[in-house]
Formats: structure tokens, C-alpha cells, sequence
């Protein structure tokens, strides 16, 4: 199917899962732009970049070679060649990805590899910024809402799996800082479209939230058919 799905929301709220999910279900490609400002938070660290002074990363840019690859385990971002698609998994490139992504540089050197990703045919992407900046024309725009406390459970469990040492009340602090930095940046804050259609799933399993957007996508494309 070519169609456009944007998925906006705050971390933690299920956009990914929810997005793999749809892209199974149609057929589509996913996109989860997170990745590229998180690989760009371990360029910037790399780099010498301490967090707080995140806007010194842009001098940096030049040297930063961004790809994505579809593989059969889904996306893989690449760094100057290098696959970083598990190093930018940690509490820390969470922080460092929110940082720079409030940087104008950075989101405009990010801007056209993900605009490049939504002519290639039917994409459901996932991000912040997906459904007012990178496809304002997307087919369906959903956003994604829970509680803080509820992402921030999903987070920690998401982190322990992955053997990570950080306690549930870390993990709920970061996630209020990070919301509060990516809704009040001035450009392209983490804020619904106009024409977005809200999901709470707070109190959803990952099957039931499908069935939710699932029913969204179908009755929103019946209608602009
Ligand atoms: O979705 P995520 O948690 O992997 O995103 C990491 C950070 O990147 C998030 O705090 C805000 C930023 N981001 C953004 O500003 N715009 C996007 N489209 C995607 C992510």
C-alpha cells in the first residue's frame, strides 16, 4: 500500500511499537526518526560535545555521515559506516538525542534524509515533529498519549531487558525533563497537527492499541477515498 502514517508522541507513549505494528499489518516501511537524532547525540558525545552545550555539536556535522538500512531485523542507522543502532539505545542518548534536537542545525541537516524516506513509497514514520514538519500531507497523522507514569514503566522495563541499571524513578525523572525540552523548543516542538487524532493507551496492550489505529487508518482512508 503507498501510504503516508505519521506517528507523533511523547517517549515511552508506544509509538514504535505501534508503528511496527501498522507496518506489518500493511505492508509498509518504518520509520523511527528518534534513531537519527540519538545517533547524532553519540556524534556530539563522541565529538567532546558535553550535553548541556549541545549547540557546539553543529560545527561537528560536516564530519557525521547518516545512513539508514532495512534489514530483515528492521532499521539500522549508520554512523560515518559504523552500525550504532544498539550504542544510542541508553538513558544517556536519550538525554544527549533530546539536546541536540533542539538545535536548529541539527534538525535541518536531519530534515532531508527523512523528507528522502517519504517519497520512497508507503511508510508508516514515527518521531515529534512527523505530522506538522516531515509529512504534513501524510494519509493518517495519529498521536500517541499515555501517562507519564505509565511510559515511564514501559521505558524501565524496555531498559532492564537490555541490562540496563537505572531505577523506575530515574528513568520517570528523565522522561518528564525530556518531555518538557522537546514541547518547549522553538523549532518544530513535539506538538500535535491540527488534523492529528489522539490515542491514550495507558491502559492498552500493544494488540489492543493496533486495533484502535488500525480502525482509525481504515475509516479515515474510507473516507478520503
Ligand atoms: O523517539 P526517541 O525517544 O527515540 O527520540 C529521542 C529524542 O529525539 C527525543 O527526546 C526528541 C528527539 N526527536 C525529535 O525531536 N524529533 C523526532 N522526529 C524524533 C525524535
Amino acid at each position: 500500500m503507498n501510504i503516508k502514517i505519521a506517528i507523533d508522541g511523547p517517549s515511552g507513549s508506544g509509538k514504535s511499537t505501534l508503528a511496527k505494528n501498522i507496518a506489518k499489518a500493511l505492508g509498509l516501511v518504518y520509520v523511527d526518526t528518534g534513531a537519527l537524532y540519538r545517533t547524532v547525540g553519540l556524534f556530539a558525545k563522541r565529538c567532546g560535545v558535553p550535553l548541556e552545550e549541545a549547540s557546539k555539536v553543529v560545527k561537528f556535522l560536516p564530519k557525521a555521515d547518516l545512513a539508514l538500512k532495512y534489514t530483515e531485523a528492521g532499521q539500522r542507522v549508520l554512523l560515518n559506516g559504523e552500525d550504532v543502532s544498539d550504542l544510542i539505545r541508553t538513558p544517556e542518548m536519550s538525554m544527549y538525542a533530546s539536546a541536540v534536537s533542539a538545535v536548529p542545525a541539527v534538525r535541518a541537516f536531519l530534515l532531508e534524509i527523512q523528507k528522502k524516506m517519504t517519497t520512497e513509497g508507503g511508510v508508516v514514520m514515527d518521531g515529534r515533529d512527523i505530522g506538522t514538519v516531515i509529512m504534513p500531507d501524510a494519509d493518517v497523522k495519529l498521536f500517541m498519549e499515555a501517562s507519564a507514569k505509565a511510559r515511564a514503566r514501559r521505558r524501565y522495563e524496555e531498559l532492564c531487558e537490555r541490562g540496563d541499571t537505572s531505577t523506575e524513578e530515574e528513568v520517570l525523572k528523565d522522561i518528564i525533563k525530556r518531555d518538557s525540552n522537546d514541547q518547549n523548543r522553538t523549532v518544530a516542538p513535539a506538538i500535535p497537527a491540527d488534523d492529528a487524532i489522539f490515542i491514550d493507551n495507558s491502559d492498552y496492550t500493544p494488540e489492543e492499541t493496533l486495533k484502535v489505529a488500525l480502525k482509525i487508518i481504515k475509516d479515515k482512508l474510507c473516507r478520503t477515498l
